[in-house]
């Protein structure tokens, strides 16, 4: 069984998906962290992640990189967000994020374009969804809470850039796949946000199984 969880920055897709592959037993991929890695690798080696073949190096990145928490921070996001637009760049993460999908039992993957171009076939597919207010309200909150000094309108500007690089980008632009279900987390907690992304999923394996 193959879960696709699609969505902009700070919708809450992480912790769905992470929320999901515990319900269902499922590993779960963070493809985000693969373009934070490619973005940060590129930076250390002192290459400019606006050209595709500068940021492509990038991509040759060592694996104990993915757990430098120093990928979590807002300036890898932005980062990733640039070398991710390179045609060249995504080709290069496409077998390995397949790869992990097909893997038996099946398997979790969030991201911006995993019901789009990474595994269109998936069994169920989300995408999750939140106002920019919303979702700046909670990254900014989440920030303060780890002790960051950054105001609410930066975030929100910082959002409102990513938001429009990662849907306006030519190469698999940030859309909601035509089969995948809704889900906006802007009024939703957690909890209830967990609650409604499984039954969501359950009725997508569901209809599946009586097609
Ligand atoms: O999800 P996260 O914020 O970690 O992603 C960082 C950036 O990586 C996104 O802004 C996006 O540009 C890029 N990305 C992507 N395709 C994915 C996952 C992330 O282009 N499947």
């Amino acid at each position: 069984m193959i879960i696709a969880v699609d969505g902009p920055t700070a919708s809450g897709k992480g912790t769905l998906a992470r929320a999901l592959a515990a319900h269902y037993g499922l590993p779960c991929l963070d493809t985000g962290l693969l373009y934070r890695a490619v973005g940060a690798h590129c930076a250390a080696l002192g290459g400019d992640p606006d050209r595709e073949e500068e940021a492509l190096r990038g991509s040759t990145f060592p694996e104990a990189l993915l757990d430098d928490p120093a990928l979590r921070t807002e300036a890898a996001g932005a980062l990733a967000s640039r070398v991710s637009r390179h045609p060249a760049v995504r080709q290069a993460l496409l077998d390995r994020q397949r790869a992990f999908a097909a893997q038996p039992g099946g398997a979790i993957l969030d991201g911006r374009d995993i019901g789009t171009v990474i595994v269109p076939h998936a069994d169920a597919k989300l995408f999750v969804t939140g106002s920019l207010e919303a979702r700046a309200g909670r990254r900014h909150a989440e920030m303060v809470a780890r002790g960051v000094d950054v105001t609410l309108a930066a975030i929100t500007a910082d959002l409102a850039e990513r938001d429009a690089r990662d849907a306006g980008r030519a190469a698999a632009p940030l859309v909601r796949a035509e089969d995948a279900v809704l889900l906006d987390t802007s009024n939703l907690g957690i909890d209830a946000a967990v609650r409604e992304a499984i039954a969501l999923v359950d009725a997508q394996l569901e209809r599946h199984t009586i097609l």
